[in-house]
């Protein structure tokens, strides 16, 4: 996706949230520092702030308030990046070590802690309950959801709803809250608020959708992070769940016995460093064959359709066309 023009009403605001997160999370303790260096080397691509910022544009203006929302949103995005690693046991995060990889899992837990923490100081001082409250829920949500997942992987399913629900909690929340307490800093009109809450929720599930579907299709080169890291993991996403279903019987045997293997075969049997390549291999053809990827790419559309038309009631301006441009460009990057 060019995010680089859909992101231009916003460029500058962006600059001043990647600012913000340095002086935020700077520390008098040289290791701290160290590791909010590291942290913030490499950007990502920023999508929550955009959307917090659009959002508030969106809504109807450019209270100063967006900034600190903006970086408190990419803060606990980026502490759930560094759990998510830990849980995941991946290496490698926006191109470069992760932190547990470098430093270890302890290291890394206390350093999710201390962005969260940091990410509701920040939001401490707005003084605004209602931003506070929207911001925290999204972050139950999304814990809940992380346990939810362990739990559903324990137990490989067939489901969609319980994978709808998991993404939704995970991912969408927060992009959702992003959008909603972006549009409050602007003082819209609920219906505005609501709206852009709407547009967030339903790019979300449109954004996560894409990126399960690219953890099996495409390079980790690509992604700057491990891919074959869901089958690795147990984490049955919707295209595993479709072939599971609709593959023919020796393409689906072949499937659960390599999404059912236990961790540790999982770990060092299809993907792992020292296995054969052939677990990946076969999940991606039988993927590819059933057209199990191409019907999580149309659901994800189907979700970027609703987002589009959840911003109808917003007026027009720069802003808009941008939130619009985005829900027509989530699911290209995985074609
Ligand atoms: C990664 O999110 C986690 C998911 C929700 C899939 P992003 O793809 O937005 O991560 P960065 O911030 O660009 O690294
Ligand atoms: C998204 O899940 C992570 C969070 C929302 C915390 P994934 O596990 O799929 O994210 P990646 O693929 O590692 O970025
Ligand atoms: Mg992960
Ligand atoms: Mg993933």
């Amino acid at each position: 996706m060019d995010l680089d023009s859909i992101y231009a009403p916003v460029r500058a605001d962006l600059t001043a949230v990647h600012g913000m997160l340095r002086d935020e999370l700077s520390s008098d303790d040289a290791f701290i520092g160290e590791l909010v260096g590291h942290v913030l080397t490499t950007r990502g691509k920023m999508i929550r702030p955009a959307l917090t910022c659009l959002s508030a544009l969106a809504g109807g203006g450019g209270g100063a308030a967006r900034l600190p929302l903006a970086c408190a949103v990419e803060m606990i995005h980026v502490a759930s990046l560094i759990h998510d690693d830990v849980i995941d046991a991946a290496d490698l995060r926006r191109g470069q070590a992760s932190v547990n990889a470098v430093w270890g899992n302890q290291v890394a837990v206390l350093l999710g802690d201390y962005l969260f923490s940091k990410a509701f100081f920040l939001l401490a001082r707005l003084h605004d309950p209602e931003i506070a409250a929207a911001m925290a829920w999204a972050t139950v949500r999304m814990s809940r959801a992380e346990i939810k997942q362990i739990k559903a992987g324990d137990m490989p399913h067939t489901d969609e709803t319980i994978y709808f629900d998991i993404i939704d909690g995970k991912t969408a929340q927060l992009m959702s809250a992003a959008c909603r307490c972006g549009a409050l800093t602007a003082r819209a009109p609920e219906a505005w608020a609501g709206a852009l809450s709407a547009f967030g929720r339903e790019w979300g599930m449109a954004f996560q959708i894409t990126d399960d579907a690219l953890d099996l299709t495409a390079t980790s080169d690509r992604l700057g992070k491990p891919i074959g890291s869901d089958i690795q993991t147990g984490k049955v996403t919707l295209p595993v769940i479709h072939a599971l279903r609709h593959a023919p019987e020796i393409d689906r045997r072949r499937l659960a016995e390599i999404v059912t293997r236990s961790d540790g075969d999982r770990l060092d049997g299809p993907f792992g460093p020292h296995g054969s390549q052939s677990g990946i291999e076969d999940v991606h053809e039988i993927l590819i064959r059933s057209g199990a990827i191409d019907h999580a790419l149309a659901v994800a559309d189907s979700h970027a359709g609703m987002a589009a038309a959840a911003l109808d009631p917003i007026p027009e301006s720069p802003a808009r066309t941008s939130l619009l441009a985005l829900a027509h460009v989530v699911t290209a990057r995985a074609r």
